[in-house]
């Protein structure tokens, strides 16, 4: 199973290289790291797993956080928390060559500040982001799939998608005003 320590920290160079796309069919090694990757994001999210095995949570892994170069997300996004029961309901996407075909005008931030498995430290400032957008890419049999994402997971997709272009979040930071033109986006 993946640990924290298996995630590259953001000073390691390899993040900033620009993945490649996959091709198809997928090698039995990249389809055990997709369910890898998802099998942390999940536990990452459930408190007592979190605990057992010391994760640091997370929504969202772009496969160049463990250092493999391919142009493949995975996220996993909470979508129902039972409190009687205890039961966590999420909703995965595994999505190989990402790219975003349309977006919104308007733009959103998280107000308490983007976070990344690879940035180790609060950063303070405002990732303008599409509050909308639709993502195009291949399911892990080489299917084409389309997904609308709006608020938080479209966040995620952006997120993500940055990785395999070897971007950061803080690198959407200003680095002067961190807080430069807040009036202009939606705080969620
Ligand atoms: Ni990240």
């Amino acid at each position: 199973m993946l640990r924290t320590k298996d995630i590259l920290d953001e000073k390691d160079k390899r993040l900033r290289q620009i993945s490649e796309e996959v091709t198809f069919p997928l090698t039995k090694e990249d389809k055990a790291q997709m369910k890898r990757m998802v099998a942390y994001l999940r536990d990452s999210q459930i408190e007592e797993k979190a605990e057992k095995y010391d994760l640091r949570p997370g929504m969202g892994m772009a496969a160049i956080q463990l250092g493999i170069p391919k142009r493949y997300i995975t996220i996993v996004n909470e979508i129902d928390f039972d409190e009687e029961t205890g039961k966590h309901t999420f909703e995965t996407y595994i999505v190989m060559n990402p790219k975003i075909i349309s977006h919104s005008e308007e733009m959103i931030y998280v107000e308490l500040g983007e976070g990344c498995l690879s940035v180790n430290r609060e950063v303070e400032g405002i990732v303008p982001r599409y509050a909308r957008c639709t993502v195009e890419g291949y399911d892990m049999d080489g299917h084409k799939i389309r997904i609308r994402a709006r608020e938080e997971l479209s966040i995620a997709f952006q997120h993500e998608i940055d990785h395999l272009n070897g971007i950061l979040f803080i690198d959407r930071i200003d680095q002067k005003n961190p807080f430069k033109n807040q009036e202009k986006y939606r705080a969620i």
